[in-house]
């Protein structure tokens, strides 16, 4: 695949470190060796890429931010972020996968977890030995994630859990699940509650398979939980802290997406660039006419500047400043490129664009989610104009 000119760029020292592109050139190497030659077929036929992920596992792509104390990578937040940009510059589903267990579950784990906590389900998942699902949407519960419907009472020592979750990620793949639920009602949501729950615990089963436009490798389920007994030491943090848990948690996931909706565009971008320059009509290659042209130059500015967003919000993070209005802004404004890019990269492809072989319809499909999942482009907006009204 041709490079974008803002590679150059990037090879500056204020934007990157020397870590920070190798780590970006390690995620480049691997995608165009491992992920690049199935992800056709995966798409096709909707298979999650086991091996592929096992590998992303040993190269440490499962564990980018959690302490090597505990299994992981030790690298920043924008070390991830251009892992993750360059992955989901070919296979989103396979970006998705690593985007739940990095940010919503592993950053959760380390971040808010016990230690034993840490010891038994966190080294395992930054380690890529097992994989993390995250379990707050449900079916009557997505935008409005307060009106928590599953429910976690209080016995003693254990925690009954009984409800639904849906559209969840990894959800048959995954070996550990951070549910939230709720334990006090008349609390609202300051009566949620997360909970580890272990795949094999007796009452909880793997529901059916969602049948999706895009990222079809990756795997979506419902999950039902019937009087699961959850142990009391599998509670993260204090009694009722599961939904500020999951927001905190979620305002990190957004820079992951936001991140996977950049790759999206910066692939489907790349790819389009390329085949402009070759196809020729007229007389001369399409690039060098100026309705293609101009269209490039476009899609070109808006991914420099998703790319500078997205990089800021990780920026901010690293840095330990408040960084959830950025993020939301990120992946509002990245996903809608993602959207804008890919469209016109099908275009600029024509009639080879809406067909498998070329790549970019996939890329179009797959940046629909980038708009709904981790908090639709309305919550996003929901987040950022209390942020700026406050
Ligand atoms: N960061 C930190 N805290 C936040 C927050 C944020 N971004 N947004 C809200 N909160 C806190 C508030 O401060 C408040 O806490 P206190 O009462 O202690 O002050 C609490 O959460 C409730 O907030 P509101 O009173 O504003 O509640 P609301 O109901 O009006 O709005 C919401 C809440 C922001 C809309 C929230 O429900 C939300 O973010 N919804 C979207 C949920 C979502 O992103 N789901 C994605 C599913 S996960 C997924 O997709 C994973 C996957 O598999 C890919």
């Amino acid at each position: 695949m041709a490079t974008s000119s803002l590679d150059t760029t990037l090879q500056h020292p204020d934007f990157l470190t020397e870590e920070q592109l190798e780590v970006r050139e390690a995620a480049r190497e691997f995608t165009q060796k491992e992920l690049l030659p199935g992800v056709i077929e995966r798409d096709k036929h909707e298979k999650f890429p086991t091996e592929q992920v096992k590998k992303m596992g040993e190269l440490g792509f499962m564990g980018m931010m959690v302490s090597p104390k505990y299994g992981g990578a030790g690298m920043d937040t924008l070390s991830y972020v251009l892992a993750i940009e360059e992955i989901s510059k070919v296979d989103a589903s396979a970006s998705v996968c690593m985007s739940v267990n990095n940010s919503l579950v592993c950053w959760g784990l380390e971040t808010f977890g016990s230690e034993e906590q840490k010891q038994k389900y966190l080294t395992p998942l930054a380690k890529g030995e097992k994989i993390g699902a995250f379990c707050l949407s449900e079916p009557e519960a997505g935008s409005d994630a307060t009106s928590q419907h599953t429910r976690a009472e209080d016995k003693g020592d254990y925690y009954l859990l009984n409800g639904t979750k849906n559209w969840i990620t990894n959800g048959n793949n995954a070996s550990t699940y951070l549910v939230i639920a709720q334990t006090y009602p008349d609390k609202k949501h300051k009566g949620i509650n997360a909970l580890i729950v272990e795949k094999g615990m007796e009452g909880f089963v793997v529901g059916k398979k969602e049948e999706k436009l895009g990222i079809r490798g990756s795997d979506t389920h419902s999950l039902m939980f019937t009087d699961v007994k959850v142990p009391k030491a599998n509670r993260i943090g204090d009694d009722g802290f599961g939904f500020n848990f999951a927001m905190n948690t979620l305002n990190g996931g957004r820079i992951g997406i936001a991140a996977q909706a950049l790759g999206i565009a910066a692939g489907a971008y790349e790819l389009a660039l390329k085949y402009a320059k070759e196809r020729k009509t007229f007389g001369k290659p399409i690039a060098e006419h100026q309705a293609i042209a101009f269209k490039l130059a476009e899609m070109a500015t808006k991914i420099e500047a998703a790319r500078l967003m997205v990089y800021k919000a990780a920026r901010l993070k690293d840095a330990g400043a408040d960084f959830a209005l950025s993020a939301s802004m990120a992946k509002l404004y990245a996903s809608q490129v993602a959207n804008e890019v890919a469209t016109e990269a099908v275009q600029i492809h024509g009639g080879y664009g809406y067909v498998r072989e070329f790549h970019v319809e996939r890329l179009m499909r797959d940046a629909k989610i980038t708009q709904i999942y981790e908090g639709t482009s309305e919550i996003q907006k929901i987040v950022i104009s209390r942020g700026i009204l406050k």
